[in-house]
Formats: C-alpha cells, sequence, structure tokens
C-alpha cells in the first residue's frame, strides 16, 4: 500500500492508473477504522481494480462542543488493518492540504432538502461539512465509484443526491452496517463507550427491530410507534435524540397513517455523552 498525503502525489498516481485502464473505488473514511471499514474495504475489491482508502477527521463536520478534539486518531493501527486488507492507497491529508484557503473561507456544499431534519436538526453544520468534504475527495480522486456504509443511512442519502444533482459520474455503493454480537452497530464512536453503556446501547437496534416488526404487522400508528420506542430506550438508560419512521428516500416523517412503500426507521441515542446512531429499512410490498 502506498501512503500519500499530498494532492500533487495523489493525482500523479491516479492518472498513472487511470491511464492502464483501472477502475477505482474510494472509500472515504476518518480513520480508527473497525469492521464496518473493513467491509467498504471488501465490497471496492469486488468492484474495482484499485482501491483508494481516505483518512481524514474533517473538523468543517464537527459543531461546537462536539468530540473532534477527542475524535480517535489510530494512524499506525489504521495502516495495518488497510494493509491486510490489500488496500493500494491511502490518502492521509493534513487541514492545510484539504484546505488551504482556511474552513471559513472555503466554498460549501449542502443540500438543505435532505440534511435539515434527524441529524441535522441537532447538528445544523454537519452535513455541509460532510458534503463539501466528500465533494472534495470526489474532485481529488475521481473515482468510478464509492462506498459508504448505511449505518450513516442520512450521510448516504445526502450523498447520494449531491452527486446526482452536481452531475458527478461516480457510482455511490452503500454497503449494510455491520453489527456487534450484541446488534450494537459498529462505530468508531463505541470506543467511547463503559461496559454498562455498551449494555444500554444496544437497546437501539432491539428498538429499531420492535419497530419494524410492528410496521410489518400492519400498524401505521407510527406517532405511538415513536413514542413507546423512546420509553423504551430511556428505561434502558439512554437519552433518546430523535427515533423517527421517515419514507426511505426523502427522509421526510411518514404521518399517522399515511402510507409508504420503503421506510427507514432512523434514531440517535446518547449512551452518557456518546452520540449513537442506527436504522433499519424495510419494504411493505416484502410483507
Ligand atoms: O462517515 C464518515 O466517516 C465521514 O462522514 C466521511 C464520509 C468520511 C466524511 O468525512
Amino acid at each position: 500500500m502506498q501512503t500519500l498525503n499530498q494532492v500533487t502525489y495523489l493525482r500523479a498516481a491516479i492518472r498513472a492508473e487511470k491511464e492502464q485502464g483501472k477502475r477505482i473505488a474510494l472509500v472515504p473514511t476518518m480513520g480508527n477504522l473497525h469492521a464496518g471499514h473493513l467491509a467498504l474495504i471488501k465490497r471496492a475489491h469486488e468492484i474495482a481494480d484499485v482501491v483508494i482508502a481516505s483518512i481524514f477527521v474533517n473538523p468543517m463536520q464537527f459543531g461546537a462542543g462536539e468530540d473532534f478534539d477527542n475524535y480517535p486518531r489510530t494512524l499506525t493501527e489504521d495502516l495495518a488493518k488497510l494493509e491486510a486488507e490489500n488496500t493500494h492507497y491511502l490518502f492521509t491529508p493534513d487541514n492545510k492540504e484539504i484546505y488551504p484557503n482556511g474552513i471559513e473561507a472555503h466554498t460549501k456544499v449542502n443540500n438543505e432538502a435532505l440534511g435539515t431534519n434527524l441529524e441535522g436538526h441537532s447538528r445544523p453544520t454537519h452535513f455541509e461539512g460532510v458534503c463539501t468534504v466528500v465533494s472534495k475527495l470526489f474532485n481529488l480522486v475521481q473515482p468510478d465509484m464509492a462506498i459508504f456504509g448505511e449505518k450513516d443511512y442520512q450521510q448516504l442519502a445526502i450523498i447520494r443526491r449531491m452527486t446526482e444533482d452536481l452531475c458527478m459520474p461516480i457510482d455511490i455503493v452503500g454497503v449494510p452496517t455491520v453489527r456487534e454480537t450484541s446488534g450494537l452497530a459498529m462505530s468508531s464512536r463505541n470506543g467511547y463507550l463503559t461496559d454498562t453503556q455498551r449494555n444500554q446501547a444496544k437497546a437501539i437496534y432491539t428498538e429499531l427491530q420492535s419497530v419494524k416488526k410492528q410496521i410489518l404487522s400492519g400498524s401505521t400508528s407510527y406517532n405511538a410507534l415513536c413514542i413507546e420506542a423512546k420509553t423504551e430506550l430511556l428505561a434502558a438508560g439512554l437519552e433518546p435524540d430523535y427515533f423517527d419512521i421517515c419514507d426511505a428516500k426523502t427522509l421526510t416523517p411518514i404521518r399517522e397513517n399515511a402510507h409508504s412503500d420503503n421506510i427507514v426507521v432512523l434514531s440517535a441515542a446518547f449512551a452518557g455523552k456518546t452520540r449513537l446512531l442506527d436504522n433499519i429499512s424495510l419494504s411493505i410490498n416484502k410483507r
């Protein structure tokens, strides 16, 4: 694996690969790699000739008071994991390489239609940071495809929309969430959890599954289902931020008794100070 931290070298390497007609997959990450990230790399190998991972803890997508400073940075371990997965290139730029004119002055990319509710409600500047850095990585690498985890459902939806709206010729590939045996979705932030919190956190997936089951059994009492799930999360010792039943494409909440063929149930909840996300999708036609 070649590790590159400058755009000039990255571009030269990619040019050489493209000249040989190689298909390139990009796996953008913020590092502290776990089995969920490695599933993205594995998927990239299945569909591309050259796999490029990036590790950049993007300051623009963290709000004031969030965990940017404490976000786990484990480059040595990450390098070994990427090597073991036969990753071809790792791009690890610093802030100056990505934001040469500073963060404030940088051109911003955003999609308000998909980015203001759910995560966007609690983290109003988050998706602007995500879309800006991802569009920048797309322009730098110009991959044929880019791979993202379905755990960050709203992020994946926004990136798909951004790519479509801005006519970026890149296939956006989603990979199913990898879970711990308890059902807890793998996340770099799980490392913040105490044993007790980790045990409490599994309630998020339990509630998502329970709501999915009830909808598939015919319930359309969406408000009641969400209220009940939040009560259960509280009872498990978590502090729910949101628990919503939304249309899978538009991400708008589905009103009581309304119909949507493709539904996603999304939740964010705090275990102590750690904010955890998860979601579950269901298709009514496949009842
Ligand atoms: O999902 C993440 O790790 C980040 O949001 C991403 C897509 C790498 C952008 O910084």
